[in-house]
C-alpha cells in the first residue's frame, strides 16, 4: 500500500494544454493508487475567469479516459480542485491567491509541501517566482517546491539569467526541473541495467564497447509548433535536454550511492568532461538538416508559420567523446529529427568484435535499449548457424514489454509528480548539468550560425535524414545499427 501524501498543488497555467493532457490525469492516477487520498488540494490558476464548478468539469473531462475512472471516483477527486483567476504579472493577485490557498490548505488538512507547478511559458517563470516570494508564500511553515518545464533558456546566458531570477526565491534543492524522458520506464532502467548486472558492468567500458548510438526520431513534422520551433530547432529542442540526459545515464561512473546528490554529481561529470570543441571537431562531428517536400509531405519551409528561407535544423546528428575512467574515447553518436521514416527512441550499445582467436569473422554484439514505441531490450550475439556446418550466425534474444506490462507502467509525469511529493530529486535536472549542456550546445549553434549550409542540408521528408549523418559514423568505420 502506498504511503499517503499530503500536499497543496498550485498549478500556474491550470487552463493550458499541459495541465489538461498530462497533469490532471497524472494526479488522478496517483489518487487511484492511494498516493493521494484525502489530505490534498489543487488550485488551478490562469488569467481567464472560471467558476470552480467550470474548472471541476474541465478536470473531469481530462481524466475520464484514465483506466479505472468511474463516476464515483472522478466526482470525489474533483472535489479537491479549485480555481483562482490570477495574472502572474500582478502581485496583488498573488496576495489574494495566498489567502485562498491558506484556507484551502486548512480545510483539507494539508500538512505537507506546497508545490508550485509552472505549466506555462518560461518567460514568466522568473516573475512567478519573484511574486510568490513577495506575497509571503515562501515564508510559511511548510516545504515549498517549484516544478518547471522545458525549455529552460535559449542558450547558456538566457538560462543563467532565468536561473538567477528563480534562485532569488527558491534554493536549488527546492527546484524540480522536469525532463519527462527521465520519467520513462526504460530510461529509468539504464542505471540498474548497467550496475546491477555483473555481466554488463564488467564490459561497460572502453575495452569492450566500440560505440554508443542514441536515436530519437519523429515521424511527425513541426505540426502547430512552428512559432516555437523557428526559434529552437532540433539541437535545442531535443539534444540540450533529452539526449544529453540519456548520455549521462549511459556513460556516468557508478555513483557512491543512489542518493540524488551522488547520482546527479556523476551525471554532471560526464557533461563537464566533453571539453571545448575545436573548429575541426565542430565541422566534422555535427550534422544538421531540414526536411524538404517528399513522400506526400510538405517541406519545412512550406509549413504554416515557417519563413521561406528558414535555416532552422529539423534534424541534428553528432558525436560526443566523453572523458572518464570507464568510457574514455568511446564515440557517443546521436541523431534526432522530424519528418523521418519512423518514430523511434532507442539506444544501441555496440560492442567491439573479436578479431583474434578462432572466430575472427564474428560480428559485433549489440545491446539495444528500446524506449518508444516498442519498449524493451534486444541482444544480438554470435552463435553457430543451425545445421550441419560450423558457420557463425547472428542471433537475437529479446525481452519486449507486453501490452499488460505497458498498462502497469506509470506514465512519465505520474512518476515525476510522485517524486516531487516525496522530495526525491534523482530524476530531475540540476543547474550544473543544465549549464554544462547549454555550453556544449552554444558552441555547436555558434559554429552553425557562421558556417554556410552544406549541399546536403535538405533531406527528403519521410527518409532517414541527411546522408552526412551516415558519413559521420562511417568515418570511424562504424554504421548506424537502426536503419529505419
Ligand atoms: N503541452 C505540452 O505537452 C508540453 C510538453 C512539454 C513542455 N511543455 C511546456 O509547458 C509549458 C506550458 O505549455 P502548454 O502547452 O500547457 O501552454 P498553453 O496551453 O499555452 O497554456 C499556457 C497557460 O498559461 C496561462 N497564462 C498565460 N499568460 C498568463 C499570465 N500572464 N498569467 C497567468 N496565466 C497565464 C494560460 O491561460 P490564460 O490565457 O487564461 O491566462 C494557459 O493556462 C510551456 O513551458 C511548454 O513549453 C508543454
Amino acid at each position: 500500500m502506498e504511503k499517503e501524501n499530503k500536499a497543496l498543488f498550485i498549478i500556474f497555467g491550470g487552463s493550458g494544454d499541459l495541465a489538461r493532457r498530462k497533469l490532471y490525469p497524472s494526479l488522478f492516477r496517483l489518487y487511484l493508487n492511494g498516493v493521494l487520498k484525502k489530505d490534498f488540494a489543487v488550485i488551478g490558476t490562469s488569467r481567464r475567469e472560471w467558476p470552480d464548478e467550470y474548472y471541476e468539469n474541465i478536470v473531469m473531462d481530462s481524466i475520464k479516459e484514465v483506466n479505472g475512472a468511474t463516476d464515483e471516483n472522478t466526482q470525489s477527486f474533483v472535489k479537491h480542485f479549485f480555481y483562482q483567476s490570477n495574472d502572474v504579472n500582478d502581485v496583488e493577485h498573488f496576495h489574494i491567491l495566498k489567502q485562498r490557498a491558506s484556507k484551502i490548505a486548512q480545510k483539507f488538512n494539508v500538512n505537507g509541501p506546497w508545490i508550485y507547478y509552472l505549466a506555462m511559458a518560461p518567460t514568466l517563470f522568473g516573475t512567478i517566482a519573484k511574486n510568490l516570494a513577495r506575497s509571503d508564500f515562501l515564508d510559511s511553515n511548510h516545504p515549498n517546491r517549484l516544478v518547471i518545464e522545458k525549455p529552460f533558456g535559449h542558450d547558456f546566458d538566457s538560462a543563467k539569467e532565468l536561473n538567477d531570477e528563480i534562485k532569488q526565491a527558491f534554493s536549488e534543492d527546492d527546484i524540480y526541473r522536469i525532463d519527462h524522458y527521465l520519467g520513462k520506464e526504460i530510461v529509468q532502467n539504464i542505471v540498474p541495467l548497467r550496475f546491477a548486472n555483473p555481466i554488463l558492468k564488467e564490459v561497460w567500458n572502453n575495452k569492450f564497447i566500440s560505440n554508443i548510438q542514441i536515436t530519437l526520431t519523429e515521424e511527425v513534422g513541426v505540426e502547430q509548433r512552428a512559432g516555437y520551433y523557428e526559434n529552437s530547432g532540433a539541437l535545442r529542442d531535443m539534444v540540450q535536454n533529452h539526449i544529453s540526459q540519456i548520455i549521462t545515464l549511459l556513460t556516468m561512473e557508478e555513483p557512491l550511492s543512489l542518493n540524488p546528490k551522488d547520482f546527479v554529481n556523476n551525471k554532471y561529470q560526464v557533461l563537464a568532461s566533453i571539453n571545448n570543441f575545436s573548429k575541426e571537431e565542430l565541422k566534422n562531428n555535427f550534422v544538421r538538416g531540414q526536411y524538404r517536400a517528399g513522400n506526400g509531405f510538405l517541406g519545412y519551409r512550406e509549413e504554416e508559420g515557417v519563413s521561406d528561407d528558414s535555416k532552422i535544423e529539423t534534424f541534428a546528428a553528432g558525436k560526443f567523446v566523453i572523458q572518464n575512467n570507464i568510457l574514455n574515447g568511446v564515440p557517443i553518436y546521436f541523431r534526432t529529427g522530424k519528418r523521418l521514416k519512423q518514430k523511434q527512441s532507442r539506444v544501441d550499445v555496440v560492442f567491439k568484435s573479436k578479431k583474434d582467436g578462432i572466430y575472427s569473422e564474428a560480428q559485433s554484439d549489440v545491446l539495444s535499449i528500446l524506449i518508444d514505441p516498442v519498449s524493451g531490450y534486444r541482444l544480438k550475439y554470435n552463435g553457430k548457424s543451425i545445421g550441419d556446418n560450423r558457420n557463425l550466425d547472428q542471433f537475437s534474444g529479446e525481452r519486449i514489454l507486453k501490452d499488460a506490462e505497458h498498462h502497469q507502467m506509470p506514465e512519465a509525469y505520474q512518476r515525476l509528480v510522485h517524486d516531487v511529493l516525496n522530495g526525491d530529486k534523482t530524476n530531475f535536472v540540476q543547474w550544473q548539468e543544465l549549464s554544462a549542456s547549454w555550453k556544449l550546445i552554444d558552441q555547436i549553434i555558434g559554429f552553425w550560425n557562421e558556417a554556410p549550409l552544406s549541399d546536403e542540408f535538405f533531406y527528403e521528408a519521410g527518409s532517414m535524414g541527411p546522408k552526412s549523418a551516415n558519413e559521420l559514423v562511417a568515418r570511424d568505420q562504424n554504421y548506424w545499427v537502426y536503419q529505419g
